[in-house]
């Protein structure tokens, strides 16, 4: 996730973009740029850090003030967020320029056509190799930009949002947009361009929000022209008006950032399979796992550290590489594991999971790790993090910023890092047929789906919070792969809305926790019909009848569990190892409403920080 904004108009277009740049930095903020035409060439300044660093720099660098712009804040995907890889990247002539949000999956084959064509590349991402795509193909085929644009885009595999212009042409902006967002704000003779309206609230209420597929040329004077990418095919825009405030747009128009993160994650997902994830061609790809694929085969096991939300996804990939890929697995907290003096071999290989890549126990575990000769694989979301640096290689979530200090959209993407490590290794090792393989591959590829699908009862479950948000304590349990998940729950709960939560292996139940088991205490229970069901349902009918109150998360169609809970919250069908990313929906948004409803902060809970750089 990057924040893309431009102008083109009669006013300045540098004060435009900087305000507008610093709206849209909720949507990534490690580095940032702008570049201005000033009636005759390119004025550039671009930045590792914020938009604040990216001012401070431009003040100086831009000399001259132009009426067309665009600008760009990073969220790094491609390449580690540095001055070089910053937006808006020059094409090799230096005539086009170009800002990006998204990701080109094909961008390294694009860029070995490209090389071999005499094209030479500065930075690391994508987005240099779609501008000179762009570039190639308007100077071989002698086409206009858009045109160009709208060629080099059917080449191209992956999400989008795009906005170019070409300084020998200096009265056009060419946008376009797949799976990213990208609306046009339509002024008096002036055109914004922005992620969401909330650079150009204050100018005009007139927006046009492309769909995916389309791009739109838009023309000094002219006004603007909206085709199909696929067949060149003229669209009428529809120009809505807005309604929303600034802060609304900033959260997408959802009351806080984390119930907008929790919508994000099928979109979240899926940015994650990008470039790894083929289905039907039976593929998984991931090049840090390819790279030392060896010493994955060879290792002894697996070692997970991680702390909080991280060290839940670190149990969740416990259950799942020792189930398909046979390799064992023992999931540490970051912050014990570097006090223990724990046993380490070379023949290890360390996981170290973490959202910010900041955490300083989980940093501090994996020098050690290093320290005893152990091989450290990064799971982490944030790119160029401290974490991230430190290990010997990994894989980044994708799953763009989280805001809410409540992790939600990290976990789940966590998860699908690992899921889909765990997959490519078992196939590697031969632990799993290449049909069952095949058909997990199947499976995952409609999780952002089925994740929508539990979405859908997003209005039942505010009603089930609203029956419990005065309760004093809560239990969650779950048992295999949705273990995780009910501690997962709780920490959700007790961390947003202050309320005393515990999450057990339901089997465990009977070892104590059952003590506490009467009317007033909720109990949420993951029931998927896959794995250990009968039991779950035995554990069930303990806590009916010490009169404990049910609300159970079930498969689709279940009839069991439906007969003995006091609520069911459905979620679709799937194979028992890809549950989790399903199960841990509703308990996110069963977390989130209790929450509002007591009237705490959701997205900034007491005594909590997104980063824990302390120990
Ligand atoms: C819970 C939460 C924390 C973090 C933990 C680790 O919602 O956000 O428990 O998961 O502080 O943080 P990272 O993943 O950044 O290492």
């Amino acid at each position: 996730m990057c924040g893309i904004v431009g102008y083109l108009g009669f006013r300045d277009a540098y004060p435009v973009l900087i305000k507008g740049l610093k709206r849209l930095e909720y949507r990534g903020y490690d580095s940032a740029g702008v570049a201005i035409f000033d009636g005759t060439d390119i004025q550039l300044s671009k930045t590792k850090g914020k938009v604040s660093d990216l001012e401070a720099r431009a003040n100086i660098e831009i000399k001259n003030n132009g009426t067309m712009g665009l600008g760009h804040t990073r969220w790094a995907t491609h390449g580690v967020p540095n001055d070089v890889n910053s937006h808006p990247h020059y094409s090799n002539s230096g005539n086009l320029i170009m800002i990006h949000n998204g990701i080109i999956e094909n961008y390294q084959s694009l860029k070995k056509e490209l090389i071999k064509r005499g094209y030479t590349f500065k930075s690391d991402t994508d987005t240099e190799v779609l501008v000179n795509l762009i570039e190639d193909i308007q100077i071989k085929e002698k086409h206009k930009l858009g045109k160009a644009v709208q060629i080099a885009l059917n080449q191209v595999v992956g999400a989008y949002a795009i906005a170019v212009f070409d300084k020998t042409k200096p009265n056009e902006i060419v946008v376009a947009k797949l799976g990213s967002p990208l609306a046009i704000g339509v002024g008096e003779n002036e055109f914004f361009i922005a992620s969401d309206a909330s650079p150009f609230i204050e100018y005009t209420k007139n927006a046009i929000y492309l769909e995916d597929e389309e791009m739109a040329i838009i023309r000094r004077e002219k006004g603007i022209k909206v085709r199909k990418i696929v067949d060149d095919s003229l669209i009428d825009p529809y120009i809505q008006e807005l309604q929303l405030n600034l802060e609304q747009i900033e959260k997408g128009g959802f009351e806080h950032f984390m119930l907008k993160e929790i919508y994000e994650q099928p979109e979240a997902i899926l940015d994650t399979f990008r470039g790894r994830l083929k289905a039907d061609e039976a593929i998984i790809k991931m090049a840090g796992v390819e790279d030392n694929m060896k010493r994955f085969l060879n290792a002894d096991r697996i070692i997970v550290v991680a702390c909080g939300t991280s060290w839940h996804a670190g149990l969740v990939s416990e259950y799942i590489f020792e189930d398909l890929a046979r390799i064992p697995v023992e999931v540490e907290y970051a912050s014990e594991f570097r006090y223990r003096n724990p046993v380490i071999t070379d023949k290890d290989i360390v996981i170290a999971i973490s959202q910010s890549g900041e955490t300083a126990d989980t940093l501090a575990a994996i020098k050690l790790a290093k320290s005893k000769g152990a091989f450290v694989f990064g799971v982490c979301n944030v790119v160029g993090s401290s974490i991230a640096r430190e290990t010997h290689t990994g894989a980044y979530t994708h799953a763009g910023p989280e805001i809410g200090v409540a992790s939600t959209k990290a976990f789940t993407t966590q998860i699908t890092v690992l899921t889909l490590m765990a997959l490519r290794l078992a196939r590697a090792k031969g632990t799993i047929t290449s049909s069952e393989f095949r058909h997990h591959l199947i499976e995952l590829e409609l999780i952002p789906d089925k994740v929508r699908e539990v979405l859908e009862s997003n209005e039942y479950i505010k009603e089930i919070a609203a029956s419990y948000k005065d309760s004093k304590n809560f239990l969650y349990l779950g048992r295999g792969y949705n273990f995780p998940v009910a501690l997962e729950g709780a920490l959700k709960l007790k961390e947003i809305s202050y309320i005393h939560a515990e999450g057990y292996p339901a089997a465990e139940m009977k070892h104590g926790p059952i003590a506490l088991i009467d009317e007033f205490m909720p109990v949420v229970v993951i029931a998927t019909n896959k794995g250990h069901y009968d039991k779950i349902v035995s554990n069930i009918q303990e806590i009916k009848s010490r009169n404990g109150k049910i609300i159970a998360v079930v498969t689709k169609g279940d009839v069991d569990v439906r007969n003995i809970a006091d609520h069911v919250i459905e979620v679709p069908e799937t194979m028992e190892a890809l549950t989790p990313m399903l199960t841990t929906i509703p308990l996110q948004l069963l977390s989130y409403h209790i929450a509002v409803m007591l009237g705490k902060n959701v997205d900034q809970p007491r005594n909590l920080a997104k980063a824990v750089t302390v120990e």
